[in-house]
């Protein structure tokens, strides 16, 4: 496939998939992207995912005709885009594996041995290939130490690496925003500094076209993908609205979650969305907890603590950072209710969080319970 007339895109889409990196749901498959950049000298930008490597070699082969690659620039060493190197490094003894120092450390740590040729590059480096330089960009923690990003200035192509990426296969057509940001606050959501900090050099460069690793190559209103990205590294509500979550045991905190979205949407807030913790995706739960600037969680009392699923979802809330948003809690608990109080002290890391109310349910909602949401509804909106 063609990104232009010397960038081709070689990567593959695995269907077959049930989940990434051990743990995301991804209905539509995944993208695993790697380009060669065909010049005087020709560079293969990363390889592929273990199941994959047949079918990539065979695109790679296909898009040289006959030529033979003088590199291999690895960007990320995840197995999903590094299982390759051995056997590109044993189909293409004589080329130059191109990557940071951390990079080939990993390397050592993946293959167990050395590879005979390399070039250790860091952030400002270049690499000839004729007319067209790549530049590369240190973007550590993007989402691994070791990450760097390339850019292109002839075609003003930024190679991204895991950044600007998606779950999804790319022979799939879905909106991107939804299973990127998915994708990000899943995978690269903790290291919103680091994201700040690449943005902040990407801003110095033309681009106009991103390549990934993952997810379609973006070429047209960058500024929206970019745009997004800096909401969401920054760990601003993308979107004003109410995020509830809520585990339920017999029910009844389920009927208080239920109410609540039914008088927020009364009120005329357009933007709600409610997630059963046990029975609903928790990475479309992050994702919903992140995009909005409000959230509600309600779980029950629970072996002195709170159900597994909330205590689940907070923990993943609190490592990814989550700060800057407004926050109610609804507690259920038929003889010491204490779950607000766990929530409370699971909260305390988390920056500039405003408590906006707290529902005690003794078990079955009652008159005054009724009311409280109804108040709690008014408060969300305002
Ligand atoms: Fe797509 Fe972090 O690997």
């Amino acid at each position: 496939m063609q990104i232009s007339e010397n960038v081709k895109y070689v990567g593959c889409d695995d269907h077959e998939i049930d989940l990434f990196e051990g743990q995301f749901d991804v209905p539509n498959g995944m993208a695993y992207n790697s380009y060669v950049i065909i010049d005087d000298k020709i560079a293969v930008m990363d390889t592929m995912d273990a199941n994959f490597c047949s079918e990539w070699m065979q695109n790679l082969q296909d898009e040289l005709a006959g030529h033979t690659p003088d590199y291999l620039v690895v960007h990320h060493m995840e197995p999903d885009h590094s299982s390759g190197i051995a056997l590109f490094a044993e189909a293409y003894p004589d080329a130059t594996i191109v990557a940071s120092k951390a990079a080939f450390n990993m390397m050592k740590n993946f293959f167990g041995r050395d590879f005979a040729n390399t070039l250790v590059v860091k952030e400002g480096d270049t690499l000839q290939l004729g007319s067209h330089t790549l530049q590369f960009v240190a973007a550590p923690n993007v989402h691994w130490p070791e990450v760097m990003m390339s850019y292109e200035a002839s075609e003003k192509i930024l190679f991204s690496a895991d950044g600007f990426g998606k779950f999804g296969a790319n022979d799939i057509e879905e909106d991107w925003a939804c299973e990127a940001r998915r994708y990000y606050f899943g995978i690269v959501g903790k290291f919103g500094t680091n994201v700040q900090k690449v943005l902040a050099k990407a801003a110095e460069l033309d681009i106009s076209t991103i390549c990934p690793l993952h997810g379609p190559v973006l070429h047209d209103n960058l500024s929206y993908y970019i745009g997004l990205y800096n909401t969401w590294s920054s760990y601003e509500a993308e979107t004003e609205g109410v995020c509830i979550a809520y585990t339920s045991v017999y029910g009844h905190t389920r009927e208080a979650a239920l109410m609540l979205n039914d008088e927020l949407e009364a009120l005329g807030c357009n933007h709600v969305e409610i997630f059963d913790l046990a029975r609903d995706d928790m990475a479309e739960a992050m994702e919903g907890a992140f995009r909005h600037s409000k959230i509600v969680l309600a779980t029950t009392t629970y072996n002195n603590s709170i159900f597994p699923f909330m205590h689940d979802f907070i923990d993943r809330l609190v490592e990814h950072k989550f700060q800057n948003r407004s926050v109610a809690l609804i507690e259920n608990g038929t003889w010491g209710p204490a779950a607000a109080k766990v929530m409370t002290t699971m909260l305390e890391p988390c920056d500039n969080l405003e408590f906006a109310g707290k529902i005690t349910i003794k078990s079955a909602l009652t008159e005054q319970n009724i009311s409280e949401i109804k108040e709690l509804a008014k408060t969300l909106v305002k």
